[in-house]
């Protein structure tokens, strides 16, 4: 049987209740309009796997996408909750949210290996510290007895008299180490007040004069009057001793230690500068900054500190120092001390010990 079909109302399972129209058009046998129904349902089978699949390859490639990153960074986290220090992750370089938490890991990371390396230089400073002390102790004692027993044979001119000098000198030396190594590993506060500066290089001079003596250095001083610095004036002894210790110390054959000193401004603040010039050795241009690096030494007796403390105590002073070439051969040495720190107006920001300036 025939019948005039113009169009068919097709409830279709895969579209829910909504019934769904279609045209088959003209005169159609039921069987005709059977198979186009088919076909029609056939089809839309077909593109609702093909849309299925298409989704299901999609959210595949978002998962993948997705879980990679998340999978570096669970993997970098826990190595590091592992202790492992030495890592890297392949997200920093994307340029998404993992990206930036990649990068904010690895910036924990660095800050950890910063403060894993402070951990460990503190506990050497801790350990040097605890030598040191226990040393000097033990030290002191036997230069008590050795200085007994060189009085007891002081007369004698004979060998064990010669062997106790011998000793006091050794011992001499060894002390000076263990006090470098005491001030590199636990600094002391300063102890602030206004400070004779012409004093300061006065006694750090006098103190210099047997050396200067044995090396046939020609001291040469000539400076005006200075100001008053705010300053700890043990330190500022210290700071002149080394600085004058190691321009002598580059003169084994005699020379020049010419000691100058004038007011003047540093970083727009009124300021003294020191220069301490020898015309010794000399220092090649690229180890002029090295040598304040701690325990550089070119010298057999040296511990390599001298010159790291001084640096210390000028920053502290908030003043700078710099080694130069002298021109005429040798190295100038050059201190700028503010009168007074800056810092030490703001109050007690380096936490040393202050003194009660009744001005200058
Ligand atoms: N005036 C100078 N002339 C030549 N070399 C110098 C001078 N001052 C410093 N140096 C160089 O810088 C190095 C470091 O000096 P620093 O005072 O820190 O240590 P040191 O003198 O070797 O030992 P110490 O700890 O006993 O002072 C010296 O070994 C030397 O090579
Ligand atoms: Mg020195």
């Amino acid at each position: 049987m025939s019948v005039a079909v113009e169009r068919v109302l097709l409830s279709d399972p895969l579209m829910g209740d909504r019934a769904r129209l279609i045209t088959v058009g003209g005169m159609a046998s039921l069987a005709e309009i059977e198979s186009e129904v088919r076909t029609y349902r056939t089809q839309l089978v077909a593109a609702a796997l093909a849309v299925g699949a298409l989704v299901a390859l999609a959210l595949a490639l978002a998962t993948v996408r997705l879980t990679r990153p998340i999978h570096d960074l669970t993997q970098v986290a826990d190595r590091i909750a592992a202790g492992e220090r030495n890592l890297s992750s392949a997200s920093v370089d994307r340029h998404d949210e993992f990206g930036m938490l990649a990068r904010s890991i690895m910036r924990m990371l660095d800050a950890l290996r910063d403060s894993a390396k402070n951990e460990e230089q503190a506990a050497l400073g801790r350990m040097a510290t605890m030598i040191a002390h226990d040393v000097r102790n033990a030290l002191s004692s036997v230069k008590m007895n050795v200085k007994i027993l060189h009085t007891h044979h002081s007369r004698d001119q004979g060998d064990l008299a010669e062997g106790c000098e011998i000793a006091l000198e050794q011992i001499g030396y060894m002390e000076n180490i263990l006090t470098d190594m005491l001030d590199f590993a636990r600094p002391r506060g300063l102890v602030m007040d206004w400070v004779d500066l012409d004093e300061v290089i006065r006694i750090a001079t006098l103190s210099m004069l047997p050396e200067i003596g044995e090396r046939s250095v020609v001291l040469c001083q000539s400076h005006e009057r200075l100001p008053k610095v705010f300053g700890d004036r043990t330190r500022l002894i210290q700071v002149f001793q080394n600085l004058m210790a190691n321009a002598i110390q580059s003169m084994s054959n005699g020379g020049h230690l010419t000691l100058d000193a004038k007011s003047t401004l540093h970083q727009s603040r009124p300021a003294v500068e020191v220069l301490i010039a020898d015309n010794g050795s000399g220092i090649p241009e690229e180890l002029l900054s090295k040598a304040f690096d701690p325990f550089f030494t070119t010298r057999t007796k040296g511990t390599g500190l001298g010159l790291t403390i001084v640096r210390r105590i000028v920053i502290d002073h908030g003043g700078a120092i710099r080694l130069e070439q002298n021109p005429e051969g040798g190295t100038i040495a050059r201190v700028m001390l503010p009168l007074s720190p800056p810092e030490w107006e703001g109050g007690d920001v380096l936490g040393h010990v202050r003194g009660s300036p009744s001005g200058p």
